[in-house]
């Protein structure tokens, strides 16, 4: 097996460890990586032993505790803690995820290792630069486009076009499934990944839209969309269970439907 050596300038050190308050009920070792960017340093693991028995069952509930009791230099990002906004997103376990919607005692071994989404800068601790996410998804033009005349009350869609939208509409853009992605990683410039390729997806599906040429035009490109080799990464991850590598494949088919 090829042993890998990375840079000094890129490993991962030792960070401090925080132990269990005295009379702790129940301990959990959390492992995270910390990185500040106002900081020397290379990233570390920073250790806190957790007394689980004064927090929620969720791995957000533990950070929450960690920063509120133990440590609250720890960055991490949350809002709605109902698995809605996204922005808890982490590689929590090894695996892509929702900090609020996992628990901890999902997670097998003796520690819960918590870090950033794979393959993107770092901001701070576990808050990863979702710049180039978000200007992907604005590139697929997540808005409907339409050359009729606006009619008076709204766009109609019947119930069974709607039904079309099922599976694509409840992305939650946490960005799980394009940081699990192995082209994602190496061609993150020119592939747009399976989150904006969902997106992409839900707008072709979409009855009202009346841009769907322009819209398979914009993506025939050999990076932007054929960079997909159907690993199926990101269907495995998808916290909301949706299933990109089916809406990529079926984009393409769309694009050599038009041309027979
Ligand atoms: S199926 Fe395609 S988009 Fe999904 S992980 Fe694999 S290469 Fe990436
Ligand atoms: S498809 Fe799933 S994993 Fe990907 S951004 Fe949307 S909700 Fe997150
Ligand atoms: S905090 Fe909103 S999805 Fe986790």
């Amino acid at each position: 097996m090829v042993e890998l050596t990375l840079p000094k300038n890129s490993k991962v050190g030792k960070g401090r460890h925080y132990p269990a308050p005295d009379g702790a009920e129940k301990v959990r070792r959390f492992k995270v990586y910390r990185w500040d960017p106002e900081g020397q340093g290379n990233p570390v693991w920073d250790t806190y032993d957790v007394d689980v028995s004064a927090c929620g069952p969720m791995v957000l509930d533990a950070l929450l505790h960690i920063k509120n009791v133990m440590d609250p230099t720890l960055a991490f990002r949350r809002s709605c803690r109902e698995g809605v906004c996204g922005s808890c997103a982490m590689n929590i376990g090894g695996r892509n995820t929702l900090a609020c919607t996992h628990g901890w005692e999902e997670v097998s071994g003796a520690e819960v290792t918590i870090s950033p989404l794979p393959h993107m800068p770092v901001i701070k601790d576990l808050i990863p630069d979702l710049t180039l996410f978000y200007a992907q998804y604005e590139s697929i033009e997540p808005w409907l486009h339409t050359v009729t005349p606006e009619p008076q009350k709204e766009w109609r869609q019947s119930e069974e076009d709607r039904q079309k939208l099922d599976g694509l509409y409840e992305c939650i853009l946490c960005a799980c499934c394009s940081t699990s992605c192995p082209s994602y990683w190496w061609n993150q410039e020119k592939y747009l990944g399976p989150a904006a390729l969902l997106q992409a997806k839900r707008w072709l599906a979409d009855s009202r839209d009346e841009a769907t040429g322009e819209r398979l035009d914009a993506l025939e490109d050999p990076f932007k969309l054929y960079r997909c080799h159907t690993i199926m990464n990101c269907a495995q991850v998808c916290p909301k269970g949706l299933n990109p590598a089916k809406a990529i494949s079926e984009i393409k088919v769309m694009l050599v439907d038009r041309t027979i």
